[in-house]
């Protein structure tokens, strides 16, 4: 049997973590790259070996060579360019987040069906190997059924500018960049439960800070420090219809002493720390026991998640095994995101029915 033949649509940042992973899985072909701006497209090219240049994602897609693509452009496109790969006979896999609206959201899941094709959505947590074995202590009951969950990640100075801090093109700031990893993350370990409400605050009160000196901090490659409409920070409460809750807060600045990154999840049986590293928390014959894995690293290794991630994808295509992201939790992460934007907007909880 041939190999599967890929696509990249866009060439930035993340794209090169895509392209080295297709470069490393044996099943899969890196066949072409598609840029608007050709030269960075050309470059990743020659340096990943790939046969063909676009710069217009139609035409990569009339490529009938193309088995399979992979969507690294900025979030408002992902609909537009995901449901034109569908429609052209393309498995696709989108980065997260699957659109910047629910109704977007929904259009691309009625395609699926229609096209039959995988869509896949860049949940790259799902498929880190720490994932995996938490995993397997929640599907053996030694969790028990997980009531609370709580997760954080603060930037104190950290946006990155460019399309990432102008809405029109990214649809949200720290919340849908930052906040979709780790919402996702504990809602799929929690066993995806049905949302029911959420009560949720952004604050754009700082900025973007470009007036601080002495402390460096990721740019994007088109940062212009004149640009920033999106939120500084946001929290919300997620209330799930079995019950169980989750409290998140996300910022790209804050008045905080440091970063900070911390995922942590709550049985009736025991608990879990995803990050800052992982660790699981039970009792034992009266005794309260924390508990650390031997593994080769306790918090999230982002290569081998990519690889793990594009690995998947290539076995879904072969339909030798099923997406662990299907486009139906795209769309439910998209009804939270947007249903915690909602609620600081109306400045009240929100329901869902
Ligand atoms: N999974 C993760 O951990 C992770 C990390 C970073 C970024 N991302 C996601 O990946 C996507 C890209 O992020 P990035 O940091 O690589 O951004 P980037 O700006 O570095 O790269 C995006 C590229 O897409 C190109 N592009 C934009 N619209 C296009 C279009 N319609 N047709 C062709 N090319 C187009 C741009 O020219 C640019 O080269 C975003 O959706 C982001 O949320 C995911």
């Amino acid at each position: 049997m041939g190999k599967l033949k890929i696509g990249v649509i866009g060439a930035g940042s993340i794209s090169d973590m895509h392209l080295q992973s297709y470069q490393k899985n044996e099943r899969a072909e890196l066949y072409a790259i598609c840029d608007k701006n050709t030269v960075r497209a050309e470059e990743k090219a020659n340096k990943y070996g790939a046969a063909r240049v676009y710069g217009d994602y139609r035409s990569l897609l009339a490529d009938q060579d193309i088995d399979a693509v992979s969507i690294c452009t900025w979030n408002h496109s992902h609909a537009e360019i995901a449901i034109a790969a569908l429609k052209a006979g393309k498995h696709v896999l989108v980065e997260k987040p699957l659109s910047t609206t629910v109704a977007e959201a929904k259009q691309i899941e009625e395609t699926v069906k229609q096209t039959g094709k995988i869509l896949q959505v860049g949940f790259v947590r799902r498929y880190a190997s720490n994932t995996a074995i938490l995993k397997d202590f929640i599907d053996a009951d030694e969790i028990g059924e997980i009531y609370y969950a709580k997760a954080s990640c603060i930037r104190k100075l950290g946006n990155p500018g460019g399309w990432f801090s102008d809405i029109e093109r990214s649809g949200g700031g720290p919340l849908i960049d930052l906040g979709v990893h780790v919402i996702d993350i504990c809602w799929y370990l929690m066993g995806k439960p049905r949302v029911k409400s959420i009560s949720g605050n952004t604050y754009s009160k700082l900025g973007n800070r470009s007036n601080i000196k002495n402390l460096s901090f990721y740019k994007a490659a088109d940062y212009n420090p004149e640009i920033n409409t999106v939120e500084d920070m946001a929290n919300a409460l997620i209330r799930f219809e079995n019950g169980a809750s989750l409290m998140v807060d996300v910022s790209f600045t804050l008045h905080a002493k440091q970063n900070e990154i911390s995922i942590k999840l709550y049985g009736e049986k025991g608990g879990l720390e995803v990050e800052p590293e992982l660790s699981l928390i039970t009792e034992k014959y009266n005794t309260i026991l924390n508990m650390t894995p031997q593994v080769d690293s306790l918090t999230f290794d982002f290569e081998q998640g990519f690889q793990n991630e594009m690995d998947h994808f290539v076995l879904a295509c072969l339909g030798e095994t099923e997406t662990l992201s299907p486009v139906e939790d795209g769309l439910e992460m998209m009804k939270i995101l947007c249903g915690i934007y909602e609620s600081s907007e109306k400045g009240m909880e929100i329901s869902f029915d």
